[in-house]
């Protein structure tokens, strides 16, 4: 197990690239099922997660190879349709391979998915969804048995719109006879970055981003396709909080900033100042941010809840008091606690986090008690004055290709080292 060592009080300045999205890239692996033949992904980023996803296309009997930064998915021999409880337990995004497996093979045994425990994670809605279309569905001892009998699209209302479901839906129906209508799907970057990835290999998708998608079934996709995926918003996002936080002159290349409007508008509301341009976000940041009164976390296009924590972080050093409220994930807000340690000044009641502002944080020994919660503790510890160490940095790997690397490059005073 590894930690990380920060020394807080350090000014950020520099560039940064950032890197492939996570929740882009995740799913178009799980898509590439789909071609009887090879996709080749480029800018391949060294998250746990993305080397998670490669172990399970391999156990569906693809072959994957990583050359000069890129990713080679190799889908002509797909033999297995089953996810043990395993490999399910290790990541909430195997489940998205549900979907494309359903229409490759006809039938998909799944356990249960894992992930960051920020909730209990159902995957009640993508079951009702399959339903919706058709899909024979018995959930038995800790497994989910699917089967597709003369599968001929139809239409899904969403009563929420889940980024997964709309995805695993996406996938089932666009090598498949028929027209599938999704309404009320989620309309996240990702989700459009996933439709661009099938048309690109001949899927009839149109509507991502909008409140109707439509899927017009192809048969086959082509294959020998090349891609190269969205910049990740969520790390985007925490790089300009964590400058927002400690000061200082940053540039974010690879990020389109229209996957971060409401994020930007509030950090313009917090006194920050934010510059634009088509791939890249800069944050120039001279004063102790102003909080805003109240932010509350919603589906896309409104504030991201993978950017809570760390917004939570800034608003708990700024000038005055503010509500943080999470309406995505039931228990989002536990690493609270870890915050508390550190001299933040939050109360949390159910979904809801009332938070003071305070001048300083101090550095104290913290736990990272998931992915996000922990890029928020790693801002904390930029901000706090003093030493922090943050435990558990295996679920900050997750989805940051090396948190420690790119923050130091900006002047940041952190390293990793191994627990003796
Ligand atoms: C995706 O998860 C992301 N993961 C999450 O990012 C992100 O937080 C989430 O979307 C919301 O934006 C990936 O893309 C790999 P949902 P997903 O289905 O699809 C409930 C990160 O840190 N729900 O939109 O699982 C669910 O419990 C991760 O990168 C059901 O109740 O999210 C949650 O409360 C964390 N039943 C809400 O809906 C279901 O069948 C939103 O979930 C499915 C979801």
């Amino acid at each position: 197990m590894e930690k990380l060592k920060i020394v807080g009080g350090n000014r950020l300045y520099g560039e940064v690239k950032i890197s492939t999205a996570k929740n882009a890239i995740l799913p178009i692996m799980a898509a590439s099922l789909l071609i009887n033949g090879e996709t080749k992904i480029l800018d391949f980023p060294h998250f746990s997660d993305c080397y998670t996803m490669l172990e399970i296309l391999e156990k569906f009997g693809a072959k994957t190879s990583i050359v000069n930064e890129s990713v080679k998915i190799e889908s002509t021999n797909i033999k297995s349709f089953v996810i043990e409880t395993s490999l399910a337990e290790k990541m909430r995004s195997s489940f998205f391979t549900f979907g494309a497996i359903l229409a490759r093979c006809g039938k998909a045994i799944f356990s249960y998915p894992g992930g960051c425990n920020i909730g209990s994670r159902p995957v009640d809605m993508h079951i009702k969804a399959f339903k919706d279309l058709g899909i024979d569905i018995v959930e038995k001892h800790g497994y989910i048995y699917a089967e597709r009998k003369n599968f001929s699209g139809g239409v899904v209302y969403l009563d929420f719109p889940s980024v997964g479901v709309t995805e695993n839906v996406m996938m089932l129906a666009c090598t498949l006879n028929g027209l599938t209508v999704i309404k009320n799907p989620a309309k996240e970057p990702e989700i459009v970055d996933l439709q661009n990835f099938l048309n690109c290999a001949g899927a009839k998708i149109e509507g991502a981003g909008t409140d109707v998608i439509t899927i017009q079934g192809v048969g086959k996709l082509l294959n020998g396709i090349s891609y190269t995926c969205i910049g990740d918003r969520i790390i985007a996002g925490t790089y300009a909080i964590a400058t927002s936080c400690v000061g200082g002159i940053v540039k974010l290349n690879n990020i389109n900033p229209t996957h971060l409007q409401d994020l930007i508008d509030k950090l313009r509301k917090a006194d920050i100042c934010v510059i634009e341009s088509k791939d890249s976000i800069s944050i120039i940041a001279e004063r102790r941010p102003t909080s805003i009164p109240i932010v509350q976390t919603m589906p896309y296009p409104y504030f991201p809840t993978d950017l809570q924590s760390q917004f939570t972080v800034m608003q708990s050093i700024s000038k005055g008091n503010s509500i943080i409220v999470e309406n995505i994930f039931e228990s989002r807000l536990g690493y609270v606690s870890q915050l508390t340690k550190m001299g933040a000044k939050i109360k949390v009641k159910n979904n809801i986090a009332f938070v003071e502002g305070v001048e300083t944080l101090l550095g104290a020994e913290v736990y990272a008690p998931d992915l996000r919660a922990g890029a928020g503790l790693v801002i904390a510890g930029l901000c706090a004055k003093g030493y922090t160490t943050i435990n558990n940095v295996h679920f900050i790997d997750r989805g940051y290709e090396s948190i420690e690397k790119e923050l130091s490059s900006l002047g940041a005073n952190i390293i990793r080292e191994k627990n003796n």
